[in-house]
């Protein structure tokens, strides 16, 4: 079973990145609990991030071939990317929408996710646990086969 978890923009400054907000958990450190927690789920995990939108939308349509899920923190792309929709959308495998801060706790324009109709689920608000959560629940997913 293998999970492909994509970071968008800017989450490679986590740590360092408004830590108010995100925490001081550096973006190494996520990746290594995420490593960490996939193993002991039993999972295998590929983890990729990038800043722009093009790089992303190729990672999800490589994933429809070697992932059996996607879990994305689409970062700002969230709100407004068409484009990382539609590639989920059409990748053909259950998608966690993952945020750290809890959008819904914020500006308004945080409040709005073009991607959560695509997606199975949504976690925000738990910092790097959220991406942990989200590990769990899409485990519990592909083995229902429970695809979306
Ligand atoms: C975020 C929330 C987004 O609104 C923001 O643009 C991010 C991070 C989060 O993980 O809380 O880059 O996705």
């Amino acid at each position: 079973m293998k999970a492909l978890v994509i970071h968008g923009p800017n989450l490679n400054l986590l740590g360092r990145r408004e830590p108010e907000v995100y925490g001081t958990t550096s973006f190494e450190e996520i990746n290594e609990r995420i490593r960490s927690a996939a193993a002991d789920l039993g999972m295998e995990v590929e983890i990729f991030q990038s800043n722009s939108e093009g790089a992303l939308v190729d990672a999800i349509q490589r994933a429809g071939d070697s992932a059996d899920g996607l879990i994305i923190n689409p970062g700002a792309y969230t709100h407004y990317s068409i484009a990382l929709r539609d590639a989920l959308a059409g990748a053909g495998l259950p998608v966690i929408e993952v945020h750290l801060s809890n959008v819904y706790a914020r500006e308004d324009f945080r409040k709005v996710s073009v991607i959560a109709p695509v997606a199975v689920g949504q976690i925000s608000g738990f910092g790097p646990e959220s991406y942990i959560l989200a590990l769990w629940a899409l485990k519990s997913i592909i083995t229902k086969g429970k695809a979306k």
